[in-house]
């Protein structure tokens, strides 16, 4: 699939909502990850910080830190007001509002686009894209995989 710059809706979360999404233990944190559709979530450079072993896949690491924030300008305000437009279908237990919601996210990305550039280089971050993955058998100990499924069914078959 190719992907246009003018396309992409980046939207990625943090290292803390990943724990709770996965439930991820401390046991598990320190497996070799795959972080497939990885996106501009700050998990790859949060994990790196804490000395654990990510790889973060995705193809909208073909363009650049400045390309995907200037993505993230454009489109992050137009993702808060539908999601405003939506409120009741939400659960806001963690995130509260969708203001504080924006706050977390755009937090999340920036940490990545900081470390997209040197975690591009170290090979951390992957243009890679399913159904296929540049990976051998048996590389990884465990694969995250998170909002990309169910809102990609359509592009792709079970
Ligand atoms: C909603 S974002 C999720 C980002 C991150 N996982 C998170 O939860 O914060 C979905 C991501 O899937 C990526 N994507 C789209 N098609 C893909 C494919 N065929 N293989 C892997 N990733 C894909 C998009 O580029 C986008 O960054």
């Amino acid at each position: 699939m190719t992907i246009k710059l003018e396309k992409i809706v980046p939207w990625g979360r943090n290292l803390d909502e990943y724990i709770s999404m996965f439930d991820l233990t401390p046991e598990e944190k320190k497996f070799k990850i795959i972080d497939c559709a990885a996106g501009p979530s700050s998990f790859n450079y949060e994990m790196t910080f804490e000395r654990y072993n990510v790889i973060s896949c995705d193809p909208i690491y073909k363009f650049n830190a400045d390309e995907i924030s200037q993505r993230i300008q454009a489109t992050s305000q137009n993702i808060i007001d539908q999601i405003k437009a939506n409120y009741d279908t939400f659960v806001w237990q963690n995130l509260q509002s969708p203001e504080n919601l924006l706050k977390v996210r755009m937090a999340a990305m920036e940490k990545f686009l900081l470390d997209f550039p040197n975690g591009f280089q170290e090979k951390r971050y992957l243009t890679a894209e399913l159904p296929k993955l540049p990976f051998d058998n048996h590389r990884f100990d465990l694969a995250l995989c998170s909002h990309f499924l169910f809102l990609y069914s359509e592009h792709l078959s079970a």
